[in-house]
């Protein structure tokens, strides 16, 4: 099952995701982790992509790209995989579709989270995030057991620094104008689920798991 999550920046797509590849036994791709994890690392990619992350921009496609095809290249992605965050504009999900066409593949379902933005600022700066596995939390509806230690593996939470109000709503313009016409494209496509994400978190996975069975 090849599945992508669509959203707004802070719409729950990683919180999401993140429980549908435990119950399915499905690699969780996310293009911001990986970002997050090679600047963390001091990577060259790193270094290139913290500029435009850290003014709520998009990384260059060529480089996006690249790495998006090489990691559903790997051995653990040939049962399936859910992308979260790729693709984020129309160019990045034609590239998709001519590899996956190329390999007689495609995408089985589109997640679309839906969630107007003024939730989505009170969301970002409460949010936490794992630095090592992604995992992510929120200081008053999803805290952390320990605060400031990630619960799954033990690592530091941080808060992101593209998290600021100024920069979040920056992401959420670039979402409505890059973004969002793969709404249009997918359903086109006759694959696209749209489900509220303003509902609570357990109750939205239900109903996607409902969708997935
Ligand atoms: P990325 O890391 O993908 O960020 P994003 O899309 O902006 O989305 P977020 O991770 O901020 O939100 P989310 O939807 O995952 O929400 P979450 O589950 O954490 O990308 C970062 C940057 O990398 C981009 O800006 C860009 O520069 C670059 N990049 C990445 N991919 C790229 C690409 N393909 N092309 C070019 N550039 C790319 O939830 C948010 C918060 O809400 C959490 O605190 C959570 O606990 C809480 N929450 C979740 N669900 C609920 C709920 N139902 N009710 C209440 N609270 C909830
Ligand atoms: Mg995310
Ligand atoms: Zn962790």
């Amino acid at each position: 099952m090849k599945i992508i999550m669509l959203g707004a920046p802070g719409a729950g797509k990683g919180t999401q995701a993140k429980m549908i590849s435990e119950k399915y036994h499905l690699p969780h791709i996310s293009t911001g982790d990986i970002f997050r994890a090679n600047i963390k690392n001091g990577t060259e990619l790193g270094k290139e992509a913290k500029g435009y992350m850290d003014k709520g921009l998009l990384v260059p496609d060529e480089l996006t790209v690249r790495i998006l095809l090489d990691r559903v290249a790997k051995e653990d992605c040939k049962n399936g995989y859910i992308l979260d965050g790729f693709p984020r504009n129309i160019p990045q999900a034609e590239v998709l579709d001519k590899e996956l066409t190329r390999l007689g593949d495609k995408i089985d379902i589109v997640i679309d989270m839906e969630v107007p933005d003024e939730s989505i600022i009170k969301r970002m700066t409460g949010r936490r995030a794992c630095t090592s596995c992604g995992a992510t939390y929120h200081i008053v509806n999803v805290p952390p057991k320990k605060e400031g230690v990630c619960d799954k593996c033990g690592e530091e939470l941080i808060l992101r620094d593209d998290d600021r109000e100024e920069t979040v709503k920056k992401r959420l313009n670039i979402y409505h104008e890059q973004t969002q016409p793969l709404i249009k494209y997918y359903q086109k496509k006759g694959v696209l689920k749209t489900f509220d994400g303003t509902k609570d978190m357990m109750d939205v996975f239900t109903e996607i798991t409902e969708i997935l069975a």
